[in-house]
């Protein structure tokens, strides 16, 4: 059967298909430390576990839902981003909850973007940006975040993509994965002010804003945001939720009312129990946030001694949920490292190339993994 032209250029999903191989590695008896993937590996607090249990023992609960979401999930969204982000949002109108925020994704390039209208994408930057506004139509320019400038944008080559005509939308993400560079508020401002002077969409996806870091930060806090930008969240790391696949879109009410347009013909709501549960978890305090980053502190202190076995250099000030390290001078690139400590060490790390050409001279290890499994991945390294 032949695929349809959209799918020209789109590969299967880089994890899909490692996934794949490691599980074949493992059936051989290698018995593979995975240290790729980002998925969360602790649970969800029990007070949200709970609230799944008894709500989806009710008998009432089993039907299709809003299109827009539960109000008590939305709710809990609003109370969520007015307590840690300072920014209000009205709850009936400025909400959308995802089954995800990789589909809001999606959804958003399927919403504003023609054919041949141009995409800004960060390089090194979550692949999703670039694959789903390839799927909608959309012309893919990578700008590069480099180490020598923290990580942020050139704002003249933005303004250089501009001068080359059809910029319509922009994804931004801070912290950023994989670099784990926090944003600072003179660089929220400077994105906003360069969105409003090009009549830009930003985009703005926020998954990791709580790991690792006392101090979230919105894009839509900066006056005057709302305007231009939309920002994406996601239950999956902070709460320890990613199967449980809850994301929210935030932002203006045109703008909301815009992307339901076409996700309203996507999907049919999530499953109620799932949205109270989720509205749960919105609702937990500082020492949930605290525990959670006491676990991923501990670990990223073996993912330290790791780094230093294989002679890379890398930042402290990371935040997030790996750690993304320069690797030595005599590897030709990423995916020779990678290799080498896949087929030797039966440890897999995930080559830096994955996330644009800027990412070539990188890896980047998960801390989703116990101490012990770290302790063992050292082990392995340090014998070969
Ligand atoms: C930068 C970034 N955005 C979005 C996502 C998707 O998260 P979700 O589980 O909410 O779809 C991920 C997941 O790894 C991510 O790293």
């Amino acid at each position: 059967m032949t695929t349809a032209k959209r799918l020209n250029g789109i590969g299967e999903y880089y994890f899909s298909q490692k996934l794949r191989e490691i599980d074949e590695l493992n059936k051989q008896g290698k018995n593979i430390i995975n240290l790729g993937i980002g998925s969360p590996d602790l649970p969800p607090h029990p007070d949200v576990i709970k609230v799944l249990q008894d709500e989806s023992a009710k008998p009432n609960v089993h039907a299709y839902q809003n299109y827009k979401g539960s109000p008590v999930l939305r709710k809990a969204f609003a109370d969520w981003y007015s307590k840690w982000y300072g920014v209000e949002l009205n709850v009936d109108t400025e909400i959308l909850p995802l089954i995800g925020s990789k589909e809001g994704i999606m959804h958003i390039c399927m919403t504003y973007l023609n054919e041949g209208d141009v995409v800004l994408a960060p390089n090194p930057g979550y692949p999703t940006y670039r694959s789903a506004a390839k799927l909608a139509g959309g012309t893919i320019k990578e700008y590069s975040l480099k180490e020598s400038t923290n990580w942020f944008p050139d704002f003249e080559e933005l303004e250089a993509f501009v001068r080359e005509g059809n910029v319509k939308l922009m994804f931004v993400n801070y912290p950023q994965m994989p670099t784990g560079q926090l944003p600072t508020t003179e660089l929220f401002e400077q994105l906003v002010a360069f969105a409003k002077k090009h009549n830009v969409l930003l985009v703005h996806d926020n998954p990791y804003s709580f790991i690792l870091n006392n101090n979230p930060q919105s894009l839509l806090s900066v006056a005057g945001a709302k305007d231009v930008a939309i920002e994406l969240n996601s239950l999956s790391k902070s709460q320890n939720m990613a199967g449980w696949r809850v994301g929210v879109l935030v932002g203006a009410k045109d703008r909301i009312d815009e992307v339901l347009r076409f996700k309203s013909n996507m999907d049919s709501g999530m499953f109620l129990p799932v949205q109270l549960a989720a509205a749960k978890a919105l609702s937990l305090e500082q020492d949930w946030y605290d525990s959670v980053n006491k676990v991923y502190g501990e670990r990223r202190s073996k993912v330290y001694e790791l780094l230093d076995t294989l002679k890379c250099e890398y930042s402290k000030d990371q935040v997030g949920m790996f750690m993304w390290a320069k690797i030595p001078d005599d590897y030709k690139d990423c995916y020779a490292i990678a290799d080498e400590v896949l087929y030797n060490s039966n440890v897999f790390i995930t080559p830096g190339g994955i996330f644009g050409t800027e990412g070539e001279r990188y890896i980047r290890i998960s801390l989703c993994g116990s101490i012990e499994r770290f302790e063992e991945a050292i082990r392995r390294i340090s014998d070969v």
